[in-house]
């Protein structure tokens, strides 16, 4: 793949040695994400930064990452600041933000947005999720957490076992990282979910095709016992009709630390895209395994800093003059070592 100027829509584009060029990048990002050194590569570029759906980590990430690499970051959030409630279609918003900025990250809750947002800009275009469809820098956020813990463990991604649990029918990030581990090797995943959220067949017959060996479940315990990773998600509650129908699925498949010391390995790695719902009556990722130290879900979010740092660099093709920017930092460093312990 063509990286430089390219819109980053699906992980459908990606092939092994294309996501490998994302992650070796990523791994030279890592002084200047821990504020050992400051890189100043795109000083005067403008990443114009539109979330027209609720998000935190995934927007201020972008921005931070662009913000690290020397670059400035305008940003909408919500749809009630923006020309779309006075009727202005994507297309029109599209032309004029691309006027404005060198690259756009976009948010939307409409499944194909993205990519009809990105047909009418005349700037790359990142997809921060574009509503049950896809999500694809989570999914390479998380399999580059997955390569650097299973790294840890002697292991490379070829050979693992995943667990995807909770609702796969609208978790976009289980979308993208299921057609993300497809390029990989005798991979197995799991898919457990309620019968009504299973991940789509579409989806499930791509993995397949591919030689991933697919399995679905309906229950947690016993399927969680023999794979390397568990991936929780959230019951998507805004992509159903009510709050009522989201509440029929939501606790049914909680994680805690009881659980994963009488059913999983020792040493499962344990993910979720985040936010993990913590209300008593979902918790599908209990607080009790905050102390486990395979729970991963916050190095998860500082390597997306850093995977998200590689984007834009190869999209604006400067991956390969960081360092010639780049100084020593002046400031009192708080974050000597690695990313979370
Ligand atoms: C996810 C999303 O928005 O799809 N969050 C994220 O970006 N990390 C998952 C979710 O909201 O449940």
């Amino acid at each position: 793949m063509n990286f430089t100027g390219a819109h980053i829509l699906s992980i459908n584009q990606f092939q092994r040695e294309d996501v490998d060029r994302v992650f070796a990048v990523a791994d030279n990002m890592e002084p200047y994400a821990l504020r050992k050194r400051v890189t100043r590569v795109l000083e005067g570029a403008i990443l114009g930064n539109m979330f027209f759906e609720a998000s935190t980590r995934t927007r201020v990430s972008f921005g931070s990452a662009f913000n690290l690499l020397g670059g400035e970051v305008r940003e909408t959030a919500g749809f009630e600041n923006s020309a779309l409630v006075k009727g202005e279609s994507l297309q029109d918003t599209a032309r004029v933000l691309s006027g404005f900025s060198d690259v756009i990250c976009m948010r939307h809750p409409q499944p194909g947005s993205v990519a009809d947002f990105a047909a009418a800009s005349r700037v790359p275009v990142l997809n921060g999720g574009d509503g049950a469809n896809e999500h694809p820098t989570q999914a390479l956020l998380d399999l580059y957490t997955i390569r650097k813990e299973m790294a840890d463990k002697g292991r490379d991604i070829d050979g693992l076992s995943v667990a995807m649990i909770g609702d796969l029918r609208h978790g976009r990030t289980v979308h993208s990282l299921g057609k993300l581990l497809s390029l990989y090797k005798n991979i197995r995943v799991v898919l457990i979910s309620p019968k009504e959220l299973t991940l789509p067949d579409s989806i499930v017959e791509s993995m397949r095709a591919a030689g991933v060996d697919v399995s679905i479940s309906h229950e947690l315990t016993q399927s969680i016992a023999a794979v390397d990773i568990v991936y929780s998600t959230r019951i998507q509650e805004e992509r159903f009709s009510s709050k009522q129908e989201a509440d029929l699925y939501r606790g049914k498949f909680r994680l805690n630390q009881a659980i994963y010391t009488q059913y999983c390995q020792p040493n499962t790695v344990i993910m979720h895209p985040l936010p993990r719902d913590s209300r008593a009556d979902a918790n599908e990722l209990d607080s009790d395994l905050d102390d486990n130290p395979n729970l991963a879900i916050f190095r998860q979010t500082d390597n997306g800093v850093l995977v998200r740092m590689a984007l834009f660099a190869l999209v604006l093709n400067v991956a390969d003059k960081v360092d010639d920017f780049a100084y020593e930092v002046r400031w009192y460093n708080a974050r000597q070592n690695r990313i979370t312990p």
